[in-house]
């Protein structure tokens, strides 16, 4: 089966039943389709693939730590899903920040980090994109996620380290955005 079937099916599978987050797994995959010339082409469908797989660790049969980029990586590596998506949903939107804050730092080292115009691009498509699948800027999302956690949750403590740092990630994916369009339309 292609791939992105293959993910947005397995994502379906394990998100479907939670709800509203289901909407936003949904939205931030066609967010990603809108973002696929932020990547060079032949990485297209990872992008899109990982950004339906990104949150299938909130799934509570595969969510063994409660980490959710984590635990879905596990999985993925598990079912043996190429090695970039498994890296990309291990360390998407910050989630070496929130490792740092829990403590579990020494277990997403399992999963290499690789500073790439892919892992931009997924940060952006899931920061762009609110809980319920609306479309937002990214400090809309940053307010959004601060007003759901407390100033003591390290989740809220994770983004105040994460916010300038992905917002760098945003800025080069609308540059990638914007070079390429310039290439392909040439004044
Ligand atoms: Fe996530």
């Amino acid at each position: 089966m292609e791939l992105v079937q293959q993910a947005a099916e397995t994502a379906e599978h394990f998100v479907a039943p939670l709800g509203r987050r289901w909407k936003h797994v949904q939205a931030v995959a066609a967010r990603a389709s809108e973002l696929k010339d932020a990547v060079p082409s032949r990485d297209r469908d990872t992008l899109v693939a990982a950004a339906w797989l990104h949150d299938i660790g909130y799934a509570p049969e595969i969510g063994h730590t409660k980490f959710h980029p984590l635990d879905g990586a596990r999985y993925l590596r598990e079912q043996e899903w190429p090695e970039v998506i498994v890296n990309l949903v291990a360390h998407h939107s910050g989630a070496r920040f929130e490792a740092d804050e829990r403590g579990m730092s020494d277990e997403l080292a399992e999963f290499p980090f690789e500073d790439s115009a892919l892992l931009d691009a997924l940060v952006t498509a899931d920061l762009t994109t609110g809980p319920a699948g609306q479309r937002l800027t990214y400090d809309e999302r940053i307010e959004e996620i601060f007003s759901r956690y407390t100033p003591e949750d390290p989740v809220h403590r994770t983004w105040v380290k994460a916010r300038p740092v992905l917002a760098e990630a945003a800025l080069r994916t609308e540059q990638r955005l914007t070079a390429q369009r310039l290439a392909s339309h040439p004044k």
